[in-house]
């Protein structure tokens, strides 16, 4: 069976080797600090809620914007090698990482330590959070192509941190990802699922 990380890679067109150059280098220290994360997830989301495309737009209809600008920058700025505001405010569960023989799974739930492989997903928190929504291939464009365009428009990021957090720090890799476990979450909805009790929280 192909995992995640395949299909991720397949999708993306980003081998997971790239994807993950992100633990070789502290992102948060070259940009500086938090300010330019806060200039991104700004600039990010006043796109995506002025979104003409409205099939896109309502995907966010029940997030309040200044929410999900703070919930994204808190995540980015812990998960590029700084300070854990995300974690810190959410719960640990949110924010652990695991390492499983196709590489690295950026979010998972803390019971699923140690027991890990594909077969296995049921509630990966990234992909537990993204659970409600359509996430789907023409709905990982769409994101990419918000972020392409709030990148560019972000002037306290320099253009090789941009090229990094798009490909490298994997953008386009993880967008691709949450769609396979979107697949993989709707198949699955019917079977009990082991890991249940240990599901992100809904904070
Ligand atoms: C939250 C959609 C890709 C990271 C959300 C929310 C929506 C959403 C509707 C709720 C907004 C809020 O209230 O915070 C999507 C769609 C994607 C996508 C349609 C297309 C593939 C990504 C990617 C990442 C990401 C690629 C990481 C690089 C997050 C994070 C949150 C979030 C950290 C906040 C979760 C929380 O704390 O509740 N996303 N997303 N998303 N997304 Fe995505």
């Amino acid at each position: 069976m192909q995992s995640l990380q395949q299909k991720a890679s397949e999708w993306s067109g980003v081998a997971a080797s790239d994807a993950f150059a992100i633990d070789e280098t502290n992102l948060f220290e070259t940009l500086g600090g938090i300010q330019p994360f806060i200039d991104l997830s700004t600039n990010f989301y006043n796109r995506v809620f002025d979104d003409e495309e409205e099939w896109f737009r309502s995907i966010f209809s029940n997030s309040k914007k200044e929410d999900a600008i703070r919930n994204q920058y808190e995540f980015f700025v812990q998960r590029m090698g700084g300070p854990n505001l995300y974690s810190q405010r959410k719960g640990e569960g949110n924010l652990i990482r695991f390492i499983e023989p196709l590489g690295e799974l950026w979010l998972g739930s803390p019971g699923m330590i140690g027991s890990y492989s594909d077969a296995e997903i049921c509630h990966p928190a990234l992909i537990g959070r993204h659970a409600p929504f359509p996430v789907t291939h023409q709905a990982a464009e769409r994101w990419l192509h918000h972020m392409q365009q709030a990148l560019d428009s972000t002037t306290s990021i320099d253009p090789d941190s941009k090229l990094f957090l798009l490909f490298g720090l994997a953008f386009r890799h993880t967008a691709y990802f949450l769609v396979g476990g979107n697949e993989m979450t709707r198949q699955r909805q019917q079977v009990q699922c082991k890991h249940a009790a240990n599901g992100p929280s809904t904070s």
